[in-house]
């Protein structure tokens, strides 16, 4: 297996060009989209839709009226929905009600792995399950895609991506797989690479410390999430 790692929202905006229907995909964005979909479906919701932009929600929302709306633009939720992109706004049994969610980059990355052979959401919280599924099906070329913050490259996207290479041990790596299995090194504990990643200190700012602190628990869910025709639930155990 060949595992190369996306490092930025630049690099994400070329997959459109990327020939990945042999490829395996696993999406992170660890703070906070891609752990606040793992503790969705951990707490029992049965399908994700994830969207770009708000106008596509509220048209999605038209035909999915029992469809909760979620996401966030700056970090805080969107006016007119009914949660935003905390993982402790996911704890709660939302029943059959389909999610609707859009984030600044999380939900971005993913649908730009939509062409992949199969796209996984990955988290911190998830690692040695997705780590499991990945051995199992062993996929000739794995593509881990780092959504970032913004414009840019984030730490904890990075750190996740790291640990994950770690769990899978072996494998021929690109020189960026190598970097961030190098940079994950230097965070045992991951929560420290959380609270010193921008996110993190953003977050910690606004008085959430314990929703950064939730993103670092290191394969609390058994969970592996996937996307399929733009639709993300949980794959079978
Ligand atoms: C994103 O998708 O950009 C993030 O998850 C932002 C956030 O922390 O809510």
């Amino acid at each position: 297996m060949f595992i190369d790692v996306v490092l930025n929202p630049a690099e994400i905006a070329q997959l459109a060009h990327r020939d990945l229907s042999a490829t395996t995909c696993v999406v992170f964005d660890v703070l906070r989209a891609t752990s606040s979909m793992v503790t969705a479906l951990a707490h029992g919701a049965a399908e994700i839709y994830p969207v770009c932009t708000i106008e596509e929600a509220w048209e999605l929302k038209g035909r999915l009226p029992e469809a909760i709306l979620a996401g966030e633009r700056h970090g805080e939720r969107i006016a007119g929905f009914e949660l935003g992109n905390s993982p402790f706004e996911f704890r709660k049994d939302m029943g059959a009600r389909p999610l609707i969610t859009t984030t600044t980059n999380g939900t971005i990355a993913l649908r730009a792995c939509a062409h992949a052979r199969q796209v996984l959401v990955g988290a911190i919280l998830n690692i040695a399950a997705l780590a499991r599924q990945i051995r199992l099906d062993t996929p000739s070329a794995l593509l881990i895609v780092c959504a970032g913050t913004g414009a840019e490259f984030a730490l904890e996207d990075a750190a996740g991506a790291g640990i994950l290479i770690h769990a899978l041990a072996t494998a021929e790596l690109s020189d960026s797989a190598q970097a961030v299995r190098a940079l994950s090194a230097l965070y045992p504990n991951p929560l420290d690479a959380l609270l010193v990643a921008r996110n993190g200190r953003v977050l910690v700012g606004k008085g959430r410390t314990q929703e950064v602190e939730w993103c670092a628990q290191l394969s609390h869910y058994e969970v592996v999430p996937a996307m399929s025709s733009a639709v993300i639930r949980m794959l079978p155990r």
